[in-house]
């Protein structure tokens, strides 16, 4: 069975695409990708550090690439991301003059999200502004342009892109004081006449303790604003967080080490079945909303290209997507696709 066809007209099914899959030199991934998926985020080579690495300088090739591999397989782009803390370029991350950064801000959306227009379906326009409290984060361009700079990025964004859908993207934005602060955001840019057409909830979560009420809370308040609402980077960790208290329990004799990575030889059959009845679940929630829920993007096509065999914590061997190392389908995903 296939994820876009069994959704076909509830919402699109995405993946995001790693570096060697965009550079067509991973022939597995790409026959399931072809398969299964219908939209594809690239995960890191339209992130600022890559296609804009030197103050005049772009480097579109791989971004290209990807956009032309979409064309011709009929698969849509959600591009990512033109304005984030993170993954920016060396010569940036410690501008002290507020005006280079304007014009980097100004220079770089307008200069990217305009080749791209008519290309992409989609984009991240802003990634992860806010802190949990729902108050915004630090950032280069919160301290240099001031709190307005989110707004500007909408408004030059729609600008240099008529014609693609332009979203806010956040972790953690189903939590209720985060959310309130996502709210006040999308507010903030509606008021101010910009267009904004939708909010990406990440859905980084963690299989046992997900927050389903909280998420169904949030579709209904994201949709009161009339606009999309998406889960962009869906994966379900199995494994604990250092943050977490449920740490502690997981092989009272085991070194801290082997605490972070209890199952390196594979998924003992009870977890792989918590993480097949969560998807299920989060599935089903997802249908009661498919008026409002345009998209569930997975963050990468199988487990051993996770991030999260990496973060929080390196060398980690974790299992929190649909298929496993072998591309073979897990309970997971048959689980997925019963709940359609
Ligand atoms: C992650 C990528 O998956 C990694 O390969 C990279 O090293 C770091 O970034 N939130 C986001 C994504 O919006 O861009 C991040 O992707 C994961 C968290």
């Amino acid at each position: 069975p296939s994820l876009k066809k069994v959704f076909a007209n509830d919402f699109a099914i995405g993946t995001a695409m790693n570096t060697r899959q965009i550079e067509e030199k991973d022939p597995a991934s790409d026959a399931l990708i072809k398969e299964q998926f219908n939209v594809v985020t690239p995960e890191n080579i339209m992130k600022a550090e890559i296609i804009h690495p030197g103050w005049d300088r772009y480097d579109f090739d791989l971004a290209d690439k990807l956009v032309a591999y979409a064309a011709k397989n009929n698969i849509r782009v959600n591009a990512h991301t033109l304005i984030w803390h993170s993954q920016l370029p060396a010569f940036m991350q410690h501008m002290q003059d507020a005006d280079s950064v304007k014009q980097f801000f100004q220079q770089h959306i307008t200069t990217i999200a305009g080749r791209y227009d008519n290309k992409v379906y989609s984009w991240d326009v802003v990634n992860e502004a806010l802190n949990e409290d729902g108050t915004l984060r630090k950032s280069i361009f919160l301290e240099k342009l001031g709190e307005d700079y989110i707004v500007d990025a909408f408004r030059l964004a729609q600008k240099a892109a008529p014609h693609t859908k332009l979203y806010y993207n956040d972790y953690n934005i189903e939590q209720p004081a985060k959310r309130a602060g996502a709210i006040a955001i999308i507010k903030k840019i509606q008021a101010a006449g910009v267009r904004i057409d939708g909010v990406g909830i990440q859905g980084h979560w963690k299989t046992g303790t997900v927050p389903f009420s909280d998420i169904e809370a949030s579709i209904r308040a994201f949709s009161a604003l009339g606009i999309e609402v998406m889960f962009t980077e869906l994966d379900l960790t199995v494994l604990p967080n250092p943050w977490d208290n449920a740490t502690a329990d997981v092989g009272a004799t085991a070194q801290a080490g082997e605490k972070m990575n209890p199952y390196p030889g594979g998924l003992p059959d009870s977890v792989q079945q918590s993480l097949a009845n969560d998807y299920a679940a989060l599935f089903n929630l997802f249908l009661r909303y498919k008026k409002n829920v345009t998209r569930i993007t997975f963050w990468g096509v199988n487990d051993g290209q996770s991030w999260l065999n990496g973060w929080p914590i390196r060398g980690r061997t974790n299992y929190p997507l649909l298929f496993d190392r072998n591309f073979k389908p897990k309970p997971a995903f048959y689980s997925v696709i019963k709940a359609a």
